[in-house]
């Protein structure tokens, strides 16, 4: 399980791999010890939670490159853009619950999630609402196949992502 090589980890990083060098049975016992000592609220692991919430983000990225890439066509597939656009929607359900304390940068795990999102919550939550009215918006244009109105809500919600990426992004 990658799961407990995280654990491991994170034990060592805590220092209790000092313990485990005592070479006796417990050590694995120790590094479980140290592993629940940093289950998020929702009993996730900050890695776990982490990789979820990136998996979800990269699908917004293919879902918005696949519009984009067909605003683009000279003659758009528009089922392509209400599926890619319906898509967007459903991954972004429950976006607001992606962040939970300590599932920053100081789990220790790889995030380009910034420390800001925790200092403002509510300014991030609102861009997070932002973004899923605008994203629904988009569905809804894709709806009625109207390319000018697509590209409207498009601009519109790629406005929300880059809005988000300046402040609680990092490389952005
Ligand atoms: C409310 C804030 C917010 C909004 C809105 C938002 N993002 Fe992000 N995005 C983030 C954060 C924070 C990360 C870094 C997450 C991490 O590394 O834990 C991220 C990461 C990503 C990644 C990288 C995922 C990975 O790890 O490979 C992609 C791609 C991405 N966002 C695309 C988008 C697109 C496209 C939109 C709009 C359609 C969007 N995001 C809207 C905050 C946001």
């Amino acid at each position: 399980m990658t799961h407990r090589k995280t654990s491991v980890a994170v034990a060592a990083l805590l220092g209790l791999s000092l313990l485990a060098a005592c070479g006796s049975g417990d050590a694995p016992d120790t590094a479980d010890a140290g592993a629940e000592a940093v289950i998020l609220a929702n009993g996730m692991t900050p890695k776990e939670q982490i990789d979820a919430r990136q998996a979800h983000l990269k699908n917004y990225g293919k879902a918005f490159k696949t519009i984009s890439d067909q605003l683009k066509a000279s003659d758009p597939d528009m089922t392509a853009i209400q599926t890619a656009a319906a898509n967007l929607v459903s991954e972004a359900e429950g976006m607001e619950t992606w962040f939970p304390k300590g599932s920053g940068p100081d789990s220790g795990v790889k995030t380009d999630a910034l420390p800001t999102i925790w200092e403002s919550p509510e300014e991030f939550n609102q861009l997070v609402a932002d973004f899923q009215t605008e994203a629904a918006q988009l569905s809804e244009a894709a709806q009625t196949g109207d390319v000018e109105a697509i590209k409207v809500a498009f601009g519109e919600t790629g406005k929300t992502c880059k809005s988000c990426h300046e402040t609680y992004r990092a490389d952005d």
